[in-house]
């Protein structure tokens, strides 16, 4: 009698003990388990004497009634507790405010490239792309730069193999499309470019775009008045144009091009370093020799080009001072183009 009150009263003590469920299952399993102390009194039922045995196997039944009784109301409390800290562990807080994710903005470099198509798109050009690695002959030989000729030194060349390159110039895309298609044209080329150059206003890797419109009668006023156009867009409404003799393989006459100071206007700035001028772009006649190259007829047809650097126009659209702030990808630089 005394046992079983001294093992009931343990049980107790155990089973409140037990911190979760699995404790309280292993405290249950040490009394009623196959291996438990309950158990083990039953296989005591050998050494008693027969006439005892009827109460004594009594008492451990009762024993164990009560002890199993016990556990289950303690797992019952047990599974409430375990519920409501899993409650309390989970609870959402509907009145917090959510996480913001800010919408980010297109690249500079993305949107001047695209604000060049809509404004040439609107004189009717159409946009084709070259691929990045060339053969030398579409990105010098044909742009009447044979091997030999001193104008290469103008651009430093990453070579891939004799004939393979990383192109230096959109130019090459001039011949691919002449090649497929007849005039009239009028076409734009962007894309990435490369050469062995590296300073605040020169990076190994930097966009261009290209130009190229081939059709009978076409003049240099026509570039100018497109150029004027381009300028007034991007820059200024009262942005104007001046050509200054230059020299392309590729283009005769070849200009370059420069836009009035959308700074000062054209009074003299830091900008435009006291002379109310920019150079912006490359530009010329295309050459008899290309247009022969791809089979178009020089007598038939004339027509011009221009090139330009897509940093260089964003980094004075926006003053920009350094180009490499265009690959670095600070979130801090790049927010500031959100519109
Ligand atoms: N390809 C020249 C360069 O990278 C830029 C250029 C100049 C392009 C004159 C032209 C052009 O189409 O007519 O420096």
């Amino acid at each position: 009698m005394d046992e079983n009150e001294m093992i009931a009263e343990e049980a107790r003590a155990a089973a409140e003990r037990a911190a979760d469920s699995k404790e309280l299952y292993e405290a249950k399993m040490q009394f009623l388990g196959r291996q438990g102390r309950v158990t083990a009194l039953m296989k005591r039922m050998k050494e008693i004497a027969q006439e005892m045995r009827p109460a004594f196997g009594k008492q451990v039944n009762a024993l164990r009634e009560k002890l199993e009784e016990m556990f289950s109301q303690h797992e019952e409390h047990m599974k409430e507790r375990e519920m409501a800290k899993k409650l309390a562990a989970e609870q959402v807080d509907v009145t917090m405010p959510g996480r913001k994710h800010g919408a980010g903005a297109l690249h500079p470099v993305t949107r001047v490239k695209n604000e060049l198509i809509d404004i040439f798109a609107g004189m009717g050009f159409e946009v084709f792309e070259g691929p990045e690695i060339e053969n030398d002959y579409y990105n010098f030989t044909a742009l009447n730069t044979p091997a030999d000729h001193p104008a290469r030194d103008m651009q430093d060349t990453f070579y891939l193999t004799d004939e393979f390159l990383l192109r230096t110039q959109t130019s090459a895309g001039q011949i691919r499309l002449m090649e497929k298609k007849k005039p009239p044209i009028k076409m734009l080329s962007p894309g990435r470019v490369f050469r062995s150059d590296d300073d605040a206003t020169h990076s190994p890797m930097f966009h261009q775009m290209e130009g190229l419109v081939v059709d009978k009668g076409i003049t240099l006023c026509d570039l100018q008045g497109m150029l004027d156009e381009f300028a007034r867009t991007m820059f200024s409404a009262t942005s104007k144009t001046r050509l200054r003799p230059s020299y392309f393989p590729f283009t005769e006459p070849s200009v370059e091009v420069d836009v009035s100071c959308h700074i000062c206007g054209g009074k003299g700035c830091s900008l435009c370093k006291g002379t109310g001028w920019i150079e912006v772009l490359g530009a010329g006649m295309v050459n008899r020799h290309v247009l022969e190259n791809c089979g178009v007829d020089p007598d038939e047809y004339t027509g011009f080009a221009f090139g330009m650097g897509i940093e260089r126009i964003a980094m004075l659209k926006y003053g920009i001072n350094n180009i490499k702030l265009l690959t670095e990808n600070d979130v801090r630089f790049l927010e500031q183009f959100k519109e």
